[in-house]
């Protein structure tokens, strides 16, 4: 299949090879093959005669501008921007940071690194500065690209500024910053080593792709684990340049001319395939939002986009549906626009429930698709892949596993739970092109955190079951991720920051359910004994660090000082039943907790934060 799929794709020495297995979990796909990404997203389809086609259309309602590119105009500034970065001395290998909002200038950045084979690492807009600093000091990159701002529907956020704090944090220094000026909120620049994007570009020569290995990477995009050191997943050229334009066709059903827009951020890895290659190299028209499901300016915004740009398909998370639906139950919004262009609507990020899912359905008439998949891989694991064959849609689950992943439910032992029942779902390696191939700097923790504990497998850190039918279902996650309005979160890297003070002794941060976002956060401290602080200012105190130092994006503002965190008498903190109490869900006392008195008190201070107290809340100890 892969071969074939390779195919479709343009090489400057097609492979010989498709897989090299001889260094698992460490698999090589195309290992002899020498392909450019920028070159088969941009310059083939100029080449094919499709240069004046759309290839990115920008729309910005928080700035009230919109752009549009062909593809011969995007190569064009892509090949300058090219030009910019190899005069500043950047090679292949190099690594380079971008750090930009929603702007065409992004994708023309990361494109220009896939040009020249340096190796972009975008970072989120809604990370703070010492997020970006951890970043900085891991990727190292020799320049950084950023934009003065970004611009919120409440507030302009200096990204700037908090490029300068990271850098003054970071131990890594890169040699150069490229700062493009946005008009909201231009920046100071600091001489020698910050450059205007607009006057590089005005004196800069196009150059032309690069011939690269296969197996050279394409990006590192860090993403978080269980602890504050985010994992950085490398993805490299030809097995993503493959797998994307295979996805495209097979599992979104589009072709050449089609208008697709994912509405998610270059930050993200559905930015990455999405957004950016996917799409072109599928010689489609993308389309780059500036803006928010509500409030930008109204519940309708998404449907303005479909209509206005004739969007066949489109992308986005359940939590963008939800914030739409509780602003528009009746779709009046949508029945303003002419939606009969739209073909289906993709969904992932978090398991989409059931009543959203009907909801889409009811309103929109098409096809809406859940579909799973992570950073990891790059591409879904689990897809009705329209361009296939369309199942039956079942509520709650993915599907089933697309062409190349193949999917189990294990118990801790490695064996095969039953079909409908849980289990840590796993993949059997070697995993398909175009998912990562190592972590960044970090070998070690590529096989140790993924390939382990279930030998022969990828474990997904999800859990799930698979029914008689082959449908997964993906229900939770098994380690410390949360998923708050689709942004994968760690509740270890918060913890790390809320232990960072003298007054706090202690401290957990569990994923509680809310009905917009999915889950949220919630911190509970356990005050020191000698405290200076009122609890009161250790609360305010922690939900200000964490917004500074992880970022707004965290939404971290539910917290409570607690007398003492419910514990096994082993000492392992109660997450779970913590969840289940703030989430009102029916709990039980644990049997092996050291102190019964404890979980009463937090039923207590979570009553007081508006959590319900469950009715039968009041616990007793499980027999033993
Ligand atoms: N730069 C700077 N700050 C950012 C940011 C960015 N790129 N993106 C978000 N933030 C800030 C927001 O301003 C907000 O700050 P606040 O606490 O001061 O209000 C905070 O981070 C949380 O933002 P967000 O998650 O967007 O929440 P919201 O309450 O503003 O909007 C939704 C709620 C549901 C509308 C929104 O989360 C959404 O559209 N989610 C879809 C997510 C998505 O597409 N995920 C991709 C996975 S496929
Ligand atoms: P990320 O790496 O940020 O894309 O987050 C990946 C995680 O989000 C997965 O491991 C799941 O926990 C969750 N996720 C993504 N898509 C889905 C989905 N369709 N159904 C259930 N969970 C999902």
């Amino acid at each position: 299949m892969w071969q074939q799929a390779a195919q479709d794709i343009h090489w400057y020495r097609a492979p010989n090879v498709v897989l090299d297995d001889a260094n698992p979990p460490f698999y090589r796909w195309f290992p002899d093959g020498v392909t450019n990404a920028c070159y088969n997203a941009l310059d083939l389809h100029v080449a094919q005669g499709r240069g004046d086609q759309l290839a990115l259309l920008y729309d910005s309602p928080v700035t009230d501008s919109k752009a549009q590119y062909t593809y011969a105009q995007l190569l064009h500034e892509v090949a300058r921007f090219a030009g910019v970065l190899a005069a500043l001395g950047v090679e292949v290998g190099d690594r380079v940071l971008i750090y930009m909002p929603m702007v065409p200038e992004a994708a023309i950045a990361m494109l220009a690194c896939a040009r020249i084979g340096a190796i972009h690492s975008v970072v989120f807009g809604g990370f703070a500065s010492h997020e970006l600093a951890v970043r900085i000091d891991d990727a190292t990159p020799r320049v950084i690209v950023a934009a003065s701002c970004g611009v919120e529907p409440s507030r302009i956020v200096p990204y700037k500024p908090l490029l300068d704090e990271a850098l003054a944090e970071a131990r890594h220094a890169p040699e150069h910053c490229i700062i493009l000026q946005r008009a909201q909120y231009p920046a100071d620049l600091i001489a020698g080593r910050d450059h205007d994007w607009a006057r590089l570009m005005a004196n800069a020569q196009t150059v032309d792709c690069v011939q690269l290995n296969a197996n050279d990477p394409l990006y590192i995009l860090y993403t978080s684990g269980t602890t504050g050191q985010p994992k950085g997943v490398v993805r490299d050229t030809g097995g993503s340049i493959v797998a994307l334009r295979w996805s495209m066709k097979h599992i979104y059903n589009v072709a050449a001319g089609d208008v697709y827009w994912a509405a998610s951020d270059v930050g993200w890895v559905v930015g990455h395939s999405y957004i950016v290659y996917g799409p072109l190299f599928a010689c489609c028209t993308t389309v780059m939002y500036e803006g928010k499901p509500v409030g930008t300016p109204d519940p309708g915004a998404f449907w303005r986009m479909i209509a206005e740009h004739r969007v066949s398909v489109m992308f986005a998370a359940p939590t963008a549906l939800r914030a739409i639906r509780k602003e528009d139950p009746a779709g009046e919004h949508l029945a303003k626009y002419d939606l009969s262009r739209l073909q289906s609507l993709f969904l992932a990020g978090e398991r989409c429930d059931p009543a959203t899912l009907a909801w889409a359905q009811d309103k929109l008439r098409v096809p809406v698709i859940d579909h799973w998949w992570q950073t990891e891989t790059g591409w879904p694991i689990c897809a009705n892949c329209l361009g296939i064959e369309q199942l039956p849609v079942v509520p709650g689950s993915p599907a089933r596993p697309v062409p190349g992943y193949e999917v189990h439910a294990l118990d801790a032992q490695s064996e095969a739970v039953a079909p409908g029942a849980i289990g840590a779902l796993v993949l059997k390696s070697p995993l398909p092109p175009g998912t990562f191939t190592t972590l960044w700097n970090a070998p070690e923790r590529f096989r140790d955190a993924y390939f382990t504990r279930f030998p022969g497998y990828y474990e997904t850190g999800d859990a799930g079951y698979i029914d008689d039918n082959g449908y997964v279902f993906v229900m939770a996650r098994t380690d410390d991720v949360i998923n708050v309005a689709g942004h994968r979160l760690s509740t270890g890297a918060m913890e790390e920051v809320l232990a960072d003070d003298p007054d706090v002794a202690e401290c957990a941060v569990v994923g509680v359910a809310d009905a917009i976002k999915g889950q949220l956060p919630l911190g509970l401290l356990v005050l020191s004994s000698g405290a200076l602080g009122s609890p009161a200012d250790v609360v305010a105190r922690s939900i200000e660090k964490v917004r500074k130092r992880i970022g707004p994006v965290a939404a971290f503002k539910l917290c409570t000082v607690v007398r003492r965190l419910p514990k096994t008498r082993s000492g392992k903190i109660l997450r779970g039943t913590m969840r289940k109490i703030a989430d009102g869900e029916a709990w039980t006392m644990p049997a092996t907790i050291d102190d019964p008195a404890v979980l009463q008190e937090i039923a207590g201070a979570l009553g007081e934060l508006g959590y319900p107290v469950p009715a039968n809340g009041s616990g007793h100890a499980e027999s033993r």
